[in-house]
């Protein structure tokens, strides 16, 4: 079973992706951090994003693997490097690269065939998993969703500069790569701008609840 949570930088998706996979114990996986494991992998072997050709040959080489919620690159857990302002700067030229979409893209499949999973990202609900069980597109405004990212105080920006990058790559996004920040029917649109992230998570609980209720660690059944 899939739950697919698609939708832009600080719409609360990571943190609600993961309340839910702990809520009916699914696998979790966070497709953006995939992006920026391999962009963290290209920035230390000093391979331009820009390089297409050199980008390519070189993820071919790198192992990527989902424990629990920790992702590892090459045996090591990268969980907590992936977000700093040099991987926000170089990602969305990385992902708009398509040999490196389709890599991520099987190795998601390939996780989700075996396991339940809760599996958040950009193209999720359009590319991904257009036929999951249950498909959600979180929202916010650009100033809440820059609001956000300040406020957890990661990085070294002000308000204004990431507002700025966050627009760069929502609009580079929605033109270089397939199926990004689109909203496709059937998909439940969730504008969590003045949500707080339990507001958001108890939303979504009770729309999947309501559509055939999951038995997870928190549900009331016995699966
Ligand atoms: O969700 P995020 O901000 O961590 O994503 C980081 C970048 O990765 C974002 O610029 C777009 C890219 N991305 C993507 O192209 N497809 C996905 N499924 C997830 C992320």
């Amino acid at each position: 079973m899939v739950i697919a949570i698609d939708g832009p930088a600080g719409s609360g998706k990571s943190t609600v992706s993961k309340m839910l996979a702990e809520k009916f114990n699914f696998t979790y996986i966070n497709s953006g951090n995939m992006y920026r494991a391999f962009t963290l992998s290209c920035i230390r072997k000093q391979i331009p994003v820009t390089d297409s050709e050199g980008v390519r040959a070189h993820v071919k080489m790198v192992r990527l693997d989902y424990q629990g919620n920790a992702l590892y690159l090459d045996g090591e857990n990268v969980t907590d490097l992936l977000h700093t302002d040099e991987i926000d700067r170089h990602v969305s030229i990385l992902s708009s690269i398509v040999q490196v979409r389709q890599r991520i893209n099987d190795l998601i499949r390939a996780i989700a065939q075996n396991t339940n999973v809760v599996v958040e990202g950009r193209d999720m609900t359009t590319v991904l998993f257009p036929d999951a069980e249950y498909r959600f597109y979180l929202d916010a405004s650009l100033e809440a969703r820059a609001l956000r990212r300040f406020e957890q105080g990661i990085s070294n920006e002000s308000l204004e500069e990431i507002r700025r990058s966050i627009a760069g790559r929502d609009s580079f996004d929605q033109k270089n790569v397939e199926g990004s920040l689109k909203i496709v029917p059937g998909v439940c649109i969730l504008d969590t701008s003045l949500l707080t992230i339990q507001e958001v998570y108890d939303t979504l609980v009770d729309k999947i609840q309501q559509k055939g209720p999951i038995y997870g660690r928190g549900g009331s059944g016995n699966g």
